[in-house]
């Protein structure tokens, strides 16, 4: 399947495994690269030592690309971004923060440059400025959000830009992928589908807690602070809400959710840790491998697509 995106990163489809801190490292992205997409190794809240461990496991495994996300606000970024130039990675993806002073680095090196953006103004902004493709985030999407939704985005931004557009948010099947390419996306972004998968090393009850959740299932932590998170509810976030009503200090917030991001995935505490997850979580149903992932989407989205005038008669 070739579209702008498989030709820019040279990837057979048009998926890309969006980064999960604390979730996605070098086994999964290895995975879904080996699998034909793009796999991405989430580096916020992680050493520049363990993110250089995870760039090597997956160079050990496949010389297909892949990817680094680096969160502009980590204190670290520097570092990692001077790690990823001299590892001569394929793309970095970043997020939370201004991308634009990055770029040119990034370019030298020879990689590929993706920012993450919430609108049609930052979009518009990291192309002018050089870009090589972007990815769109609804805020269906597990993790941290902003406030357009996934077909907002889509209807809005891709008209307007020129270079690669990815949709992220929501998307975990054959229909999401058909509907992106039909919107004039160029390919999809997934996060909650490959948390689910067989090469995610994260605990096996939180992958469980994914399958049995529904569309209802997810919560928004961080409104009152516009550091907005979405994830599973459980009883963090119960009590994370209660306090945020009860307007409670931003110390207070912090220190409920200090580290709770890292103890789900990690430990598999599903009760006080917390599941970063999207709102497409009920049609998340099995733990697949990447390969199987791909595979279904991408030859689903096929026949959805070439069979589409038969649907409406
Ligand atoms: C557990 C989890 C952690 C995430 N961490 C990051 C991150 O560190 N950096 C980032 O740019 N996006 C992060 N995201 C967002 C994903 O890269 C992706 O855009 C999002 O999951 C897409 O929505 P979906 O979950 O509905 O597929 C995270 C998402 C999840 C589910």
């Amino acid at each position: 399947m070739e579209t702008k995106l498989t030709k820019l990163l040279e990837i057979e489809y048009p998926i890309i495994q969006g980064a999960m801190a604390w979730v996605s490292d070098g086994q999964l992205a290895a995975g879904v690269s080996k699998a034909g997409g793009a796999g991405t190794i989430a580096a916020s809240g992680r050493s520049v030592e363990w993110v250089k461990d995870q760039i090597r496991f997956v160079k050990e495994r496949t010389d297909k690309p892949f990817g680094v996300n680096v969160m502009l606000m980590a204190d670290n970024h520097e570092e990692i971004i001077d790690l990823v130039c001299s590892e001569k990675l394929d793309y970095v993806t970043l997020g939370a923060g201004n991308p634009i002073p990055y770029l040119e680095k990034l370019h030298r090196a020879g990689i590929k440059a993706i920012p993450v953006v919430p609108n049609t103004k930052l979009a518009k902004r990291v192309e002018d400025n050089g870009a090589d493709a972007l990815v769109i985030e609804g805020m269906e999407a597990g993790g941290h959000i902003g406030k357009l939704t996934t077909m907002a985005l889509m209807t809005q931004v891709i008209p307007q830009i020129d270079i690669p557009v990815i949709a992220a948010g929501g998307f975990v099947d054959k229909r999401g992928l058909a509907a992106a390419l039909a919107m004039g996306a160029a390919g999809i972004q997934m996060g909650t589908r490959f948390y689910a998968s067989r090469e995610c090393t994260a605990k096996l009850a939180v992958k469980e807690k994914i399958i049995e959740s529904i569309d209802t299932d997810t919560v928004v932590t961080g409104r009152t602070s516009s550091h907005s998170v979405r994830g599973i509810r459980n009883k963090m976030s119960d009590k994370y809400l209660k306090l945020e009503r009860e307007g409670a200090t931003k110390k207070e917030l912090n220190e409920l959710a200090m580290g709770s991001s890292r103890a789900a995935p990690q430990e598999g505490d599903i009760d006080w840790g917390f599941i970063q997850a999207g709102q497409s979580l009920g049609e998340i149903k099995n733990i697949l491998s990447c390969k199987s992932i791909i595979q279904e989407i991408v030859e689903g989205s096929q026949e959805i697509i070439s069979d589409i005038h038969n649907k409406f008669v």
